[in-house]
C-alpha cells in the first residue's frame, strides 16, 4: 500500500463511524440518508483493509443506546443492516472474507438474529479479514455478560474463582479469539470511546478523524493509518526495544 510500511498495518483496526446525521444535515436531508451514504463507506472500509493487509476490522454499526433514538431511525438502521447482510454476504464469502457479529443477539430484532448466524455460519471457514459488525453493542453490556457467564461457572463449581486470568476474561467476550485493536478511529471530529471495547482498547492508538463518516474514503483511512504508523507503543513500558508499532 502506497506510503505505509508494511511492518506497521495494525492487526486490528475497529472504527466508531460516526457522523451520519450532521452530514446529511449539511446537506438539508434527513438523517437516514446519512445512515444510506455510510453503508457505501462501510463496503470501501472493507475493501480498504483488504488491500492494506489487515486482519481483523471491527465496525461499531449500532450500540446499545442508539434504541434511545427516535423509532423510524432505530427501525432504518435495522433495515440497512438487513439490506447489507443479503445484499453483501456472497461478495464478502467470495472475498473470503470471514464476518462475526458482536453484542447483544437477545434485543434485537427476531427476523434478523437468522440473518446475523447465517453470516457468520457461511463465512466460517474463511480465512481472509475478519469483518465484526459491533450490532446491538455495549462494552459495559459485553462485560456485564461475560462476568454473568463466570460467575455460572463459578457457581457450577467449573470456575475457580482464585484462578481466574485475563485471558479467562477475554475468551468470555464476544470479541473471544480476535486480537485487541491495536488502532481505535473515531470519525466526525468527536473524541469519545461511547461504550466501545473498553476491555479491548486497553493499549489501542486512537485517531480521531475530522470527517463525517460518509466522507471517510480510502485516502481518509490511508491517513488513519499513516498516523498510525507514526506512533510509538510502548505497552506501559520505558521504552520498547525491537517491538515495532503493530505488534
Ligand atoms: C453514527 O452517526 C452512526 C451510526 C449510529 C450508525 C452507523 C451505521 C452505518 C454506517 C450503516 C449501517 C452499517 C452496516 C454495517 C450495514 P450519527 O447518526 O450518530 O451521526 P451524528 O452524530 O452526526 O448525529
Amino acid at each position: 500500500m502506497p506510503g505505509i510500511d508494511p511492518d506497521k498495518v495494525p492487526h486490528h483496526v475497529a472504527i466508531i463511524m460516526d457522523g451520519n446525521g450532521r452530514w446529511a444535515k449539511a446537506r438539508g436531508l434527513p438523517r437516514t440518508a446519512g445512515h444510506h451514504a455510510g453503508v457505501e463507506r462501510v463496503r470501501e472500509a472493507v475493501r480498504t483493509a483488504r488491500e492494506a493487509g489487515i486482519a481483523n476490522l471491527t465496525l461499531f454499526a449500532f450500540s446499545s443506546e442508539n434504541w434511545n433514538r427516535p423509532k423510524e431511525e432505530v427501525q432504518d438502521l435495522m433495515g440497512l443492516l438487513r439490506f447489507f447482510i443479503r445484499r453483501d454476504l456472497a461478495e464478502l464469502h467470495k472475498q473470503n472474507v470471514r464476518v462475526r457479529v458482536i453484542g447483544c443477539r437477545e434485543t434485537i430484532q427476531s427476523d434478523i438474529r437468522p440473518l446475523l448466524i447465517e453470516a457468520e455460519e457461511r463465512t466460517v471457514a474463511n480465512t481472509g479479514l475478519v469483518l465484526a459488525i459491533a450490532f446491538n453493542y455495549g462494552a459495559r453490556d459485553e462485560l456485564t455478560r461475560a462476568m454473568r457467564a463466570i460467575a455460572v461457572g463459578v457457581a457450577e463449581g467449573r470456575i475457580d474463582p482464585a484462578t481466574i486470568t485475563e485471558a479467562d476474561i477475554d475468551c468470555h467476550l464476544d470479541t473471544a479469539a480476535m486480537p485487541d485493536p491495536d488502532l481505535v478511529i473515531r470519525t466526525s471530529g468527536e473524541q469519545r470511546l461511547s461504550n466501545f471495547l473498553l476491555w479491548q482498547s486497553a493499549y489501542s492508538e486512537f485517531v480521531f478523524m475530522p470527517c463525517y463518516w460518509p466522507d471517510f474514503d480510502r485516502a481518509a483511512f490511508h491517513e488513519a493509518l499513516a498516523e498510525y504508523g507514526r506512533r510509538n507503543r510502548r505497552f506501559g513500558a520505558l521504552a520498547a526495544p525491537g517491538l515495532a508499532v503493530g505488534q
